[in-house]
């Protein structure tokens, strides 16, 4: 097992998941880290989240420019299946396929937080 897959797995205990929902989410994790991106995709996508997460600090939504890769990708797949709750993301998140998640998780992780 990889070892973000084991931290993962302990984060994902912590927040009280069952261990087999917790693995299924490190496969996915792997499974989207290994997905090719297409850089214009990601941009193209990446328009319908800078309406709410924009560089400024103090909106209340967090910044996710600058964000590791690894992280927004497990954030969305816990707003995914409903371990992180909130509205607009859950349904947001669920809209998104495994080649989404690794574009835009790509994207924002390779911005810098001021551009
Ligand atoms: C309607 C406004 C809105 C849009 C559009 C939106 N988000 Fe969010 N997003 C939020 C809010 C509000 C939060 C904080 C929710 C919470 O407290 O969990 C959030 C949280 C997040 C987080 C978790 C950040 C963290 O601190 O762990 C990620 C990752 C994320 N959004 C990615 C995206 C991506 C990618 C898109 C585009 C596909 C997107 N969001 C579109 C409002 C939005």
């Amino acid at each position: 097992m990889s070892l973000i897959k084991t931290m993962l797995l302990f984060s994902a205990l912590f927040l009280g998941m069952s261990s087999l929902v917790a693995d299924e989410l490190g496969d996915r994790l792997e499974k989207i880290m290994a997905v090719p991106v297409d850089q214009d995709y990601a941009e193209y996508l990446a328009e319908g989240c800078s309406s709410c997460h924009q560089s400024e600090q103090g909106t209340g939504t967090p910044v996710i420019e600058g964000m590791a890769k690894q992280r927004i990708i497990i954030s969305l797949l816990l707003y995914q299946n409903g371990s992180r709750i909130n509205a607009a993301m859950k349904s947001i998140a669920s809209s998104l396929g495994d080649e989404e998640i690794a574009s835009l998780a790509e994207y924002f992780s390779q911005m810098a937080e001021s551009e």
